[in-house]
């Protein structure tokens, strides 16, 4: 039997698709220490170097001294502290919505909303670019799953209402990033907002990437389009740009009582501690008062949009701190990104299948701790490796 594990590895090897574990030597910043050596750090989601931050690691060690190490049960039972009733009211303020539910991660919050929300006999309308927790959360749903083009509106208003003519009785969910994880690029929500309107369905859109990257203060990909209030079910992280760890739904008071009697990863899984559940409400106050750290994050990535462009690379069309530097074949990407590490930068390969056949890239994402020497560093790196593998002239 054994011998199943090694054939599968081997032909990972073959195909350039063999991932393996890096470890991390002290806090994750800017700059990072791998193996030994300082390494600039292109592939974080610490957007705003909130995961170092001194008044985030003061709240988290306060928590966890006022609170204990361990929430002790799951939320239901009587794992739910005074921290997360209090983190819930502030993330919904923070959202703009009536309530919010704390979750243990990005991942279980999408499997747990989506399969909550829908179910047998009912559609979900999926953009084919979603992430892999959404896809999941669909396929757990047992829910009809309708893919689209990635926002093309167009293709989706016509599955839709080809939809609504094979059954009119069912639920209907529209779910989508709001910035797309690997490409960058934001969701056209105002159109996604006048579809869920036109068809009675559902909206859910994913803000993984647009806390504290996008919008006014932050706000996300929702504030971006002014569309706050418009959207049913909204999904959020709290280990990104806001340095922790965990993840949020945020909606209607009836959408969050709903999710807390039917939402199984939230009802069988052990509640947040009270360490992340106190660097958040840091995390908040620091994002709030400090509206200069969004704007820094994005004058970095355009700065390195532009340098990256002006190099010769493809990078779609993302407007956010993720930068797709395409590439092609995976075993290019790979040697790529080992090549990169050579030079001092790390940023990681993207290969199938978190990315379609031939679409491998370099996830570059910036953050509002570099400097421009930074990214200026990053920049020549680019130049060079791209050069020496020809996929810039
Ligand atoms: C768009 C999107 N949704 C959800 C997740 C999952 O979040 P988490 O890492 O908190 O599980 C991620 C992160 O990897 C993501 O990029």
């Amino acid at each position: 039997m054994p011998q199943i594990f090694k054939q599968h590895l081997e032909q990972l090897k073959e195909n350039g698709l063999y991932r393996s574990l890096r470890v991390i030597h002290g806090e994750q910043g800017p700059w990072v220490e791998l193996e030994g050596k300082p390494v600039l750090n292109l592939s974080s989601n610490n957007y705003l170097g909130m995961a170092s931050h001194p008044r985030l690691k003061e709240a988290s060690a306060r928590a966890t001294h006022s609170y204990g190490c361990g929430s002790g049960a799951s939320r239901l039972i009587c794992g739910t502290l005074e921290l997360h009733e209090a983190l819930e009211k502030r993330l919904a303020k923070f959202m703009k919505t009536e309530a919010a539910l704390v979750f243990n991660s990005g991942y279980a919050a999408n499997v747990g909303i989506i399969s909550s929300v829908v179910g047998k006999g009912d559609v979900v309308f999926s953009d084919e670019y979603n992430h892999a927790s959404i896809v999941d959360g669909c396929r757990l749903s047992r829910a009809e799953v309708v893919i689209f083009p990635h926002n093309d509106m167009a293709a989706l208003e016509e599955k839709i209402s080809s939809s609504l003519q094979q059954n009119s009785n069912n639920r209907r969910l529209i779910v989508v990033d709001g910035i797309f994880s690997v490409d960058g690029d934001l969701a056209p929500l105002p159109e996604l907002v006048r579809l869920a309107d036109t068809y009675d369905g559902l909206l859910m859109v994913d803000e993984a990437h647009g806390t504290g990257t996008v919008g006014p203060e932050g706000r996300g990909a929702l504030a971006h389009f002014s569309v706050e209030g418009k959207v049913d079910i909204i999904m959020g992280t709290l280990g990104k740009a806001l340095g922790g760890f965990g993840a949020f739904a945020a909606g209607s008071r009836e959408l969050i009582d709903y999710l807390i009697n039917t939402s199984r990863s939230l009802i069988f899984s052990t509640a947040l501690p009270p360490s992340v559940l106190g660097s958040t409400l840091a995390a908040l106050d620091v994002l709030e008062q400090n509206p200069s750290l969004v704007a820094k994050v994005q004058e970095n990535a355009d700065y390195m949009r532009e340098r990256l462009k002006a190099l010769g690379y493809d990078v779609l069309s993302s407007h956010t701190p993720i930068l797709p530097v395409m590439v092609g074949e995976a075993a290019l990407s790979t040697e790529f990104s080992r090549l990169l590490l050579k030079e001092g930068v790390l940023a990681v390969a993207l290969r199938p299948p978190t990315v379609s056949e031939g679409t491998s890239r370099i996830r570059v994402t910036v953050m509002a701790t570099h400097t421009r020497e930074d990214l200026a560093f990053s920049a020549d790196v680019f130049e060079k490796v791209g050069k020496r593998l020809g996929i810039i002239p």
